[in-house]
C-alpha cells in the first residue's frame, strides 16, 4: 500500500506542477502584443507540449488514487469531499484545453487579470485536498 501511496503522491505532485505552470503560460499569453508573432508561438509551443504532458499524469493520478481506495478499504467522508474536489481539478484541467484551443484559434479574448484569479484555483483545491486526507475530518 505504501508504494501505491508513493507514486499516488509523486503523480499528484508532477500533475500539479502542470496545473500550476499552464495558466501561468495563459497570463503571458494574454500580454504578448498582436505584432509579437514569434513570442506568441512560442508560449503556444510551450503550453501544447504541457498539457500534452500534464494529461496522463492527472490520469495515473486518479488511477492510483482509485487503487488506494477501493483496494486497500480506505472509507469515509473525506474521501468522498475529496473525489469532488479531484472532479473538480479535472474539470479545471480540461477546460485549460478549451482555453489552449481558443488561443490557438486567436480566439481567447479573457484578460491577463483574470487569468491571474483563474491560477490560484488548484492552490485553494490543493490545500482543501491534502487537509482533508492528512486530518481526514469527517
Ligand atoms: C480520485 C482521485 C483520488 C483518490 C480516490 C484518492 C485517494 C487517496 C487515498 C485512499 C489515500 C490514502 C490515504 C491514507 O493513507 O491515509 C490518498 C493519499 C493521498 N492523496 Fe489521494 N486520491 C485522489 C487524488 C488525489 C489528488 C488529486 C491529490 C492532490 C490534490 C491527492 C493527494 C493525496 C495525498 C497528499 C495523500 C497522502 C496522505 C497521507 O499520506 O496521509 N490525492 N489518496
Amino acid at each position: 500500500m505504501l508504494i501505491v501511496k508513493s507514486l499516488h503522491i509523486w503523480m499528484v505532485v508532477s500533475w500539479f506542477a502542470g496545473l500550476f505552470y499552464l495558466p501561468r503560460i495563459f497570463v503571458n499569453l494574454a500580454m504578448v502584443p498582436a505584432e509579437s508573432v514569434a513570442e506568441r508561438e512560442r508560449l503556444l509551443l510551450m503550453a501544447g507540449k504541457l498539457y500534452k504532458f500534464m494529461t496522463p499524469l492527472a490520469v495515473l493520478a486518479i488511477v492510483l488514487g482509485l487503487w488506494l481506495w477501493f483496494g486497500y478499504g480506505f472509507s469515509g467522508g473525506w474521501l468522498h469531499a475529496k473525489t469532488t474536489l479531484v472532479g473538480l481539478l479535472a474539470v479545471y484541467h480540461w477546460h485549460c484545453g478549451r482555453l489552449l484551443t481558443e488561443f490557438k484559434n486567436g480566439r481567447c479574448s479573457k484578460s491577463h487579470v483574470w487569468f491571474r484569479f483563474y491560477n490560484e484555483l488548484p492552490v485553494l483545491v490543493l490545500l482543501a485536498v491534502v487537509f482533508l486526507v492528512v486530518l481526514k475530518p469527517f
